[in-house]
């Protein structure tokens, strides 16, 4: 039986902070998430936080091969859109998500977690994530409702226990920044034409409403009439003058995510998402999210409590 990382369904959480680094030499990626997987302090409970940990897939399929499915790339190239929209490709080797109830438990964990890695790995990108509102996005929206529910996102998110890499997930980690005065100088029917869902309350449009190029119109897949959901944990960032959307989406189906993402781009259309000309991506990664088990596998097993049946 493979478990999965449980910080990535442990919603409620209102602090937020989102590490990626990228290790000093080839050679170190081991040393590094030897040392993650080792770190007390991300992994007790007293600290009080949650934590999940996400591998570059090329060095995770290094580190261990036969423990992540086949086929799982990278964000390798920049998605370019006919009209020249680019979402960039800013792929890093390990990502850290650090949660938890108020800002100072999550600064405190995260500032020792980067002092400890310093010999390992450089930080490439340091987000003060924050939930607004409870479950809205900075541009007032209800962000999250047509996600899957607890009850169903580990089937969306995990690749299945009998599977390679079962008990983990894909992940797509992008920082948005929002031009604030772009979107806000919106009527609010113009804006919930944009997003294609009403502002306060998340009303779904009719279908024959739904404006084609609206960011729900192009991030829905469905597959023989079926939807195809991911699991969406974003949160807000940012001051009143620089802010925007750390989209974190889980799945065990990357190529659903990396079609949205086409999709927003108006790549296979030439239908650019409306959302995308009031918010622009600054970076782009997907990172393996290794099992529980695989990543008991890299620590030392003397320091834990033992394994226990199945691990
Ligand atoms: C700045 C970036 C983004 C913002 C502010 C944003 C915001 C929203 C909002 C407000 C909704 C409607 C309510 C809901 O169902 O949650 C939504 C829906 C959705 N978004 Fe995004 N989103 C962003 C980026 C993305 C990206 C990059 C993806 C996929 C790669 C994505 C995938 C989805 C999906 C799958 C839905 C549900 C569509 C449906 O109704 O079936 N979003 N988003």
């Amino acid at each position: 039986m493979s478990y999965p990382q449980a910080g990535i369904f442990a919603v409620g959480a209102p602090s937020h902070s989102y590490l990626e680094f990228n290790t000093q030499a080839a050679t170190s990626s081991y040393d590094f998430l030897k040392v993650v997987a080792n770190m007390e302090l991300l992994h007790s409970t007293a600290t009080g936080v949650n934590v999940v940990i996400g591998v570059r897939p090329s060095i995770w399929s290094t580190i261990a091969p036969g423990e992540i499915p086949s086929g799982i790339f990278e964000f390798g190239e920049s998605l370019i859109g006919p009209d020249g929209f680019v979402m960039p490709a800013t792929q890093r080797d390990f990502w850290l998500w650090i949660s938890g109830p108020s800002i100072s438990q999550v600064y405190d964990v995260s500032h020792s977690v980067i002092d400890e890695l310093s010999a390992y790995g450089t930080i490439a990108e340091d987000i003060a994530g924050w939930a607004y509102r409870q479950n809205r996005d900075l541009t007032g929206f209800i962000d999250g409702s047509a996600n899957p529910s607890l009850l169903e996102a580990p089937e969306i998110a995990l690749f299945p226990p009998e599977a390679p890499g079962g008990g983990g997930s894909i992940l797509l980690f992008q920082k948005w920044r929002h031009s604030p005065m772009l979107f806000g100088g919106l009527s609010v029917s113009d804006q919930e034409k944009v997003i294609g869902r009403t502002k306060e309350l998340s009303d779904e449009f009719e279908e024959e409403d739904l404006p084609p190029n609206s960011h729900v119109a192009r991030t829905t897949l469905t597959e023989g009439g079926r939807e195809l959901p991911i699991f969406r944990r974003n949160v807000s960032y940012g001051t009143p003058s620089d802010h925007g959307t750390v989209f974190v989406g889980f799945s065990n189906d990357q190529n659903r995510l990396h079609e949205m993402l086409k999709k927003m781009a108006g790549i296979p259309d030439g239908v650019r998402d409306a959302l995308t000309r009031f918010t622009t991506p600054l970076t782009g990664s997907y990172y393996f999210i290794p099992s529980i088990n695989s990543l008991r596998r890299l620590a030392d097993q003397t320091k834990f409590h033992s394994a226990g049946p199945g691990l």
